[in-house]
């Protein structure tokens, strides 16, 4: 089948100088829980993630490790490549900047920059900060511990670098910058990050430098093998290299460029929001429809970093809470865009509230019930009450509903709205008690079971982009065919057939226990 709805979402890429650890993994669940969202919408979906190889910072890293760049780039790619199978993360490629086709591109996109008059040779003079792999202007540095070494506002160390460089007429795009925000203000969100960069260029733009000549880890400049590319506009470009602009590899970009949404966590929306449009505009491509910004984890209340010792890695988050428990608490724990503080005794909480009390219970109450008491086979529906209709009412208009919140990318709102219905079902079997049913009305019993049965396919179809492992499982004991797990199903045309035989029901997510430090 065609389909005109296309989608395409992507994740920064990430730099390879440290391990994966909760901040990445974040950041692509999120994104992997709007492209599942996209595609049971019936959209065809291209997700993007990869990894950011060049620049000094990597180049320091692999000198440290005593390895070649490209052996230490190897081994931290392929990391981040390891993560992505066991949180059920479904990209649809993954792109690494030391690629071929990343580099073509990166070159092909830079001969049309110098082509449109953008691009000019001369000196650069500044401080650079290589943790970050940026520029500082004096007036945002504070003193650092000594004469050569200043502070940026990210606490990263500045040095003062002064080189010949290729320059990019950045200052030439403020206007048309600033005009893109005002015409198209869903351009940058969330609001706060709007209103950051939009006074930020509204405070004037210099022209930006970008290449570099005091290290050779990076693509190289056509016509001058003196210089690398500055890793942004390098790493930028990944998100049309993978589309095949400019490079040999089959050319995706009518079919998805504009990106719809490049995600990225709110320390990086400047790049992404005002170089990446702007060297979009001079290169006559159009601009991506969204830049969203996630918040920042802190742990326990504090940054997570290795001195501390509390960073929290991929692995730890799969042993204590599972892919579906990792997925569900990261997303349910914070408002998207905002920051939060991950701790394991709210995950614990949330994953036993919502996943094991909550919509595991509802399956295995009424499940066990149906197997009990109707011969395994969905129930009968003998007629609805009014209680029955509003409760399915409820449950239909979840896609509609919840296509709002993934499009505003209110994510914590598509769980919210998910787990109302959960909550309200729970109550309904309080109400409903069909225990009791069982001798007082048998019919009754029927019915209240089969509403429950189709509330639950509903709800299972629902938390699939959030919960893969266990909607599923819940969609197996109610037999309900691969083909039959996308919205268009969520409707009175496609409810449960009764009569249909149901495998032995079984429990999804089982409770965790919560352990202390001191228990540890
Ligand atoms: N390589 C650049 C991005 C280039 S995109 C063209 C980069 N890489 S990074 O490895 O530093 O990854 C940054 C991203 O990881 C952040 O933008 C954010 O999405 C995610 N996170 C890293 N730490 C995080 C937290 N503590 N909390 C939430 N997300 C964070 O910047």
């Amino acid at each position: 089948m065609t389909t005109s709805k296309n989608f395409y979402i992507t994740t920064p890429i990430y730099y390879v100088n440290g391990d994966p650890h909760l901040g990445h993994v974040y950041t692509t669940t999120a994104t992997d829980v709007i492209a599942r969202f996209k595609r049971l919408g019936g959209y065809d979906v291209h997700f993007l993630t990869g990894t950011d190889e060049h620049g000094q910072k990597v180049a320091q890293s692999a000198e440290k490790a005593g390895v070649s760049p490209q052996n230490f780039c190897d081994q931290i790619a392929q990391k981040f490549i390891d993560v992505l199978e066991p949180f059920q993360i479904t990209n649809d490629d993954f792109i690494r900047t030391t690629d071929d086709r990343h580099k073509q591109t990166c070159q092909t996109l830079w001969k049309t920059l110098e082509e449109a008059g953008d691009i000019y040779l001369d000196k650069y003079a500044g401080w650079y900060a290589v943790r970050d792999e940026a520029y500082y202007g004096e007036d945002e540095l504070s003193d650092g511990p000594d004469a050569d070494t200043k502070i940026a506002p990210s606490g990263a160390e500045c040095k003062w670098v002064a080189e010949e460089s290729y320059f990019f007429r950045l200052s030439n795009y403020g206007d048309k910058l600033l005009e893109l925000y005002e015409r198209n203000p869903d351009f940058i969100g969330p609001k706060s990050s709007l209103n950051e960069i939009k006074s930020f260029v509204e405070g004037g733009l210099k022209d930006l430098s970008i290449s570099r000549t005091t290290f050779d880890w990076g693509v190289p400049v056509p016509g001058n093998e003196n210089h690398v590319m500055y890793v942004w506009i390098d790493a930028l470009t990944n998100y049309i290299s993978a589309l095949g602009y400019g490079n040999n590899e089959a050319n995706l970009m009518d079919k998805f460029w504009p990106a719809d949404c490049h995600i990225v966590g709110k320390e990086i929306t400047r790049f992404h929001a005002i170089y990446w449009p702007a060297f979009l505009m001079s290169a006559k491509l159009s601009v991506p429809k969204r830049v969203f910004a996630n918040g920042w984890w802190v742990v326990e209340g504090e940054k997570m970093s290795k001195s501390i010792g509390n960073v929290i890695t991929p692995e730890t988050l799969l042993d204590t809470y599972g892919s579906d428990g990792s997925r569900y608490a990261l997303l349910r724990e914070m408002p998207f865009g905002n920051d939060g503080n991950f701790s394991h005794e709210n995950a614990v909480n949330r994953i036993n509230g919502d996943l094991a009390n909550g919509l595991g219970n509802l399956a295995q109450r009424s499940l066990s019930m149906i197997a009990k008491n109707c011969d395994g086979k969905i129930p009968a529906n003998n007629g609805l009450s009014p209680d029955d209709q509003v409760l399915l009412d409820l449950t239909y208009a979840l896609p509609n509903q919840t296509e709002d919140f993934i499009d505003s990318m209110q994510i914590h709102k598509y769980l919210d709205a998910v787990w109302h219905v959960v909550g309200e079902a729970n109550a309904y079997i309080d109400v409903q008690a069909p225990w009791k049913l069982k001798k007082e009305d048998p019919d009754r019993m029927q019915t209240v079971l089969y509403v429950l049965s189709e509330v639950i396919r509903c709800c299972a179809i629902m938390a699939q982009p959030i919960i893969p492992t266990g909607a599923n499982k819940i969609l197996d004991q109610i037999a309900i065919e691969e083909g039959a797990r996308t919205f268009a199903f969520i409707n009175i045309k496609n409810a449960l057939k009764s009569g249909v035989e149901l495998p032995a029901p079984q429990g999804v997510f089982p409770r965790l226990e919560l352990i202390t430090k001191e228990a540890a």
